[in-house]
């Protein structure tokens, strides 16, 4: 069988400079998210312009095309796919954030956030994306909201499922009705039937990943039993967005059959990954690279552009917090929450804020200590960093979230000893807290969970970056 080559990438969401890229509304609403949107365009060239002229065979789209659905994001965009497919043929599906925005869309002039903003619906919006791939479209599915699920032929050797699952699971949450996940048993034996290899992608995910504390929210219903189902039928490699995280996990269905995800991170965030993929003789090899740059309006931005923005969500709350009690509350409303004790407690806010900048690896440790009776944190880790702040260090870690644990790779392994021995600390406090046995239960459930996340953002289960499937 031939070889084939395709790119993935997901959760554009395109930004339409006409909703506003100025001024202290849109400040708020760009600094609160890991992803950027005045740039977003400029990113999206950058990444075309190198798809089309690599070796890829097609570009796939796991969704979320468009910021948060507004027509002229969606106009706008969709010139770019139609350019792209000049060069390449493109197949996307588009996922909740290009239609069912509860009426977030958004512009931002001044100071002021206007919701006057024309936005997609269900309908209308699968209409708009129809022809992308068509003319190798081998089957359709209607879903119970109206949008399509395709099976494309995208080359000689390889079917690629690429299915819409926008709120047609249980109760009408993402996922799958009995018809359709039918529908894509069938698409994965008919494939395996005519000798095809066989991949599929949808946007939400179909295994949780990172942790619960997290992304639990964010996966299709009764996942574990679509995992088995799809697993079971002969699917082994499923493409999934919407985390905006970088990496790949493993499900074995109980009849003993594996199905690896891999969760595509968000192009225009940190760290702005494209997936390669080549398919050749029944097996699978993914390749992640990171965009290293793009231009917009006549500037270079490099690769760090994205850590810095992914990073200021964090380091402008907490610049807020020590500074500005009034920026403070506007970023934190940016982001949708709304704390009506801040203004009793912001001179407690204000003062950890202020040490959190400016305390250093050795002092946080000794803090610890003290606390823990020389117990909580490994000496000799702390040592070896007594001098270096401890904010840069807590800000890779974060990162790690995104990127697959990249950061983690060039981590000194002390640093690493230090974020788990500090993330145990909770949990062993809580262990002798005099408080009920159900609470106590509970809440070292949660603390041992973040415990399990630095772990896994330190030391992560796989190489998120590269691995070889069997199909
Ligand atoms: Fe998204
Ligand atoms: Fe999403």
């Amino acid at each position: 069988m031939g070889k084939t080559k395709l790119a993935f990438v997901a959760d554009i969401h395109y930004y339409s400079p006409r909703l506003g890229t100025e001024g202290r509304a849109y400040e708020l609403r760009s600094g609160s998210d890991q992803k950027c949107l005045a740039e977003s365009g400029a990113v999206v060239d950058a990444a075309f312009g190198l798809l089309k002229n690599s070796d890829i065979d097609a570009l796939v789209i796991s969704g979320d095309v468009s910021n948060d659905g507004e027509r002229v994001s969606h106009e706008e965009i969709r010139e770019k796919f139609l350019d792209f497919q000049k060069a390449k043929p493109l197949y996307l599906i588009t996922s909740t954030h290009d239609w069912c925005t509860d009426g977030n869309p958004r512009r931002f002039e001044g100071d002021k956030v206007y919701n006057d903003v024309e936005a997609f619906d269900g309908p209308t919006l699968d209409a708009y994306y129809a022809g992308f791939g068509k003319e190798n479209c081998i089957a359709e599915f209607e879903t119970s909201r109206g949008f399509h699920s395709r099976c494309f032929q995208v080359s000689d050797s390889l079917r690629l499922l690429a299915v819409n699952d926008d709120a047609d699971g249980p109760g009408g949450k993402s996922g799958y009705s009995e018809a359709h996940l039918c529908w894509m048993e069938e698409q994965i034996k008919a494939a395996k039937a005519a000798g095809m290899d066989v991949i599929a992608t949808e946007h939400h995910l179909l295994l949780p990943n990172v942790s619960p504390l997290i992304n639990k929210g964010q996966s299709i219903g009764d996942q574990y039993e679509v995992a088995a189902r799809l697993a079971d039928a002969g699917l082994r490699l499923m493409f999934v967005g919407h985390s905006h995280f970088q990496r790949t996990s493993e499900f074995l269905s109980p009849a003993g059959n594996k199905i690896t995800q891999v969760n595509i991170g968000s192009l225009c965030g940190y760290p702005a990954p494209i997936n390669y993929l080549t398919v050749e003789n029944g097996r699978a090899a993914l390749r992640v690279e990171f965009l290293q740059g793009f231009t917009h309006n006549g500037k270079a931005y490099g690769a760090d552009f994205f850590k810095e923005h992914s990073s200021a969500v964090l380091l402008n709350l907490l610049n807020a917090a020590a500074a500005d009690k009034q920026d403070l509350k506007d970023r934190l409303a940016a982001q949708g929450i709304r704390v009506k004790a801040i203004d009793k407690l912001y001179f407690l806010i204000r003062h950890f804020a202020r040490k959190a900048l400016k305390i250093t690896v050795g002092g946080a440790g000794r803090l610890v200590n003290f606390f823990t009776f020389g117990r909580g944190v490994n000496k000799k880790a702390v040592k070896a960093h007594k001098k270096e702040k401890l904010l840069p260090w807590i800000l890779e870690i974060f990162l790690c979230i995104f990127d697959g644990s990249y950061l983690a790779a060039d981590m000194p392994d002390t640093v690493k000893t230090v974020a788990v021995d500090v993330s145990t600390l909770p949990r062993r406090i809580v262990k002798e807290l005099p408080i009920k046995k159900a609470k106590k239960e509970k809440l070292y459930k949660t603390f041992a969970q973040i415990e399990a996340l630095l772990r896994e953002l330190v030391y992560p289960a796989y190489d998120n970056m590269n691995c070889e499937i069997d199909l």
